[in-house]
């Protein structure tokens, strides 16, 4: 098992329903990992974009939807569609006799480094239109 490390009970995930997820400290930061119709899959569980816990989002097929704002993540590679440079540690998952195992992938190509030629500048992002995302509030009218 080169370069797996032991996170764990096993235990807790077996009671997950496909698409739930458990957080397991590793490497360093908080893993989620999420139970597919196959398997199971893992990536940090800290948005890069501002810092929602992934564990909340929604996962479709290898599509992992962020809570807060809708970034979406590849679950195989990390990357966002959002922002090529905005990218999730991925690991592989190993259960052996109900005890959990982690090993981060390597990404397959580096991010370019924030700041670079292909990365927005602070003022550029976010795009999104905080009216999508928040709830208005009620009109009562003045009756
Ligand atoms: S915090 Fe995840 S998309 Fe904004």
């Amino acid at each position: 098992m080169s370069g797996f490390i032991h996170v764990g009970s096993a235990t807790r995930l077996t009671k997950l329903t496909r698409g739930s997820s458990r957080v397991y400290p590793c490497n360093g930061e908080d893993v989620a990992v999420f139970r597919t119709r196959d398997g199971y899959v893992a990536v940090s569980d800290t948005c890069p974009h501002m810092g929602a816990s992934l564990s909340h989002g929604r996962l479709a097929g290898n599509q992992l939807e962020c809570s807060w704002h809708e970034w979406k993540f590849n679950t195989d590679t990390g990357v966002s569609d959002a922002r090529d440079w905005c990218c999730l540690n991925v690991y592989d998952v190993r259960i052996e006799k109900d005890e959990l195992y982690l090993r981060l992938r390597v990404r397959p190509e580096k991010p370019p480094e924030k700041g670079s030629a292909s990365t927005p500048a602070d003022d550029d992002w976010p795009e999104w239109d905080p009216d999508r995302f928040f709830k208005k509030p009620k009109d009562h009218g003045n009756d």
